[in-house]
């Protein structure tokens, strides 16, 4: 184990942001992992950097977690267990379990991040979320080196959101994590409108022809982030109450919506935001995306802080135009 010195993190953030680490090690088995929580207990989590906008320099020891491997549970059933250590990319592991024929996370192709960093935000796209498929996680407890077993029903999963977000934040280490997938009746999810549209010549869509949609979807208006460095959404999607919504589809009768329960309706940040005046707009680096006003990208040289400013900028335009707050859905050291 190799502890290296003020590295810097350009290339392990998605946003490629200059920030520096005073320590950084990257770890590659379980004993190596085990060892360096018994010497250093402040610890800053690097898995594959897509869900962070780092603004300063790192203090903490970085743990660049590197551990790889998937392990294949067969049933007699329709069900087959995989479970992949935290470091396997999440794309590459979504169309190795296509290759397989596994069924269930075609809808979440190409999505950037590792899989140990998947359930933290209980990542989700075309109307599928991992809590869907999630069948448990194994997690190394930072204060007693004890691995733990996480089933759903421990894991608190809601929109873009997981106990590991909250309560236990910075306790455990998710070393990897088990998906409870189908070997045949696949169960798709084809309900997503762009989705539908672009198959709808197919008559059987395979789990490959889904996985290719949504590739083609997300390539269609999400930046590459190795070519101008993002996050993803920057913000969550707001919910308000069917009262505020009502008032708003009076001024904004072409407002898109979908109804999350009888009294609650979740309106798309990117239309906020582009109603704002923001889309395509650019501060020196910092700057929003052209096709989609959700996603704060990095044309270069941007610094995490310019990135933080625009951020704070569109909320309090989009809070003094519509009343509605836009909670940041990337973590931002
Ligand atoms: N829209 C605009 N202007 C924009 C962007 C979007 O008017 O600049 C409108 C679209 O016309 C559409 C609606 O907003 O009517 C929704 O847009 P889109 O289908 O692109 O989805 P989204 O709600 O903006 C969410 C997720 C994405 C996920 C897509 C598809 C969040 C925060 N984002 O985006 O997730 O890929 O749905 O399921 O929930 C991510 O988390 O990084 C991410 C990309």
């Amino acid at each position: 184990m190799n502890i290296q010195k003020n590295i810097s993190l350009k290339q392990y953030n998605t946003f490629g942001i200059s920030a520096n680490a005073k320590r950084f090690v990257s770890i590659n088995s379980l004993k190596e992992l085990k060892k360096v929580i018994t010497f250093e207990k402040n610890i800053f989590l690097l898995g594959g950097g897509s869900n962070m906008l780092l603004t300063a320099d790192i203090e903490k020891l970085v743990l660049h977690l590197n551990l790889k491997g998937i392990i294949v549970n067969d049933t007699e059933n329709d069900v087959v267990f995989v479970t992949a250590e935290a470091g396997e990319n999440w794309h590459e592991f979504v169309v190795w379990c296509i290759s397989q024929n596994y069924g269930g996370l075609e809808n979440l192709s190409l999505i950037p991040g590792n899989v140990g960093t998947s359930p933290i935000q209980n990542i989700g796209a075309y109307g599928v979320e991992i809590k869907d498929t999630f069948h448990q996680l194994e997690a190394l407890e930072i204060s007693t080196g004890k691995i733990k077993i996480f089933k759903i029903e421990d894991c608190n999963f809601g929109y873009r959101n997981s106990v590991f977000k909250k309560e236990l934040k910075d306790k455990y280490i998710i070393i990897n994590v088990t998906f409870k997938l189908t070997k045949k009746n696949h169960k798709t999810n084809i309900s997503y409108g762009a989705i539908s549209s672009l198959l709808e010549n197919k008559e059987n869509p395979t789990i490959k022809d889904i996985s290719d949609a949504v590739i083609d979807i997300r390539q269609s208006k999400l930046p590459d982030p190795e070519e101008v460095g993002n996050s993803g959404s920057f913000f969550k999607n707001p919910i308000i109450n069917q009262n505020s919504f009502k008032t708003l589809q009076i001024t904004h009768p072409e407002i898109p919506h979908y109804i999350v329960s009888e009294n609650e309706v979740k309106i798309p940040a990117g239309w906020l935001i582009e109603q704002c005046g923001f889309k395509g707009k650019r501060f020196g680096d910092a700057g929003v995306h052209t096709k989609q006003a959700l996603v704060l990208v990095n044309y270069n040289n941007a610094t995490g802080q310019e990135i933080y400013t625009l951020a704070q900028k569109i909320q309090q335009k989009v809070k003094d135009t519509y009343n509605i707050y836009l909670d940041i859905e990337v973590n931002i050291f």
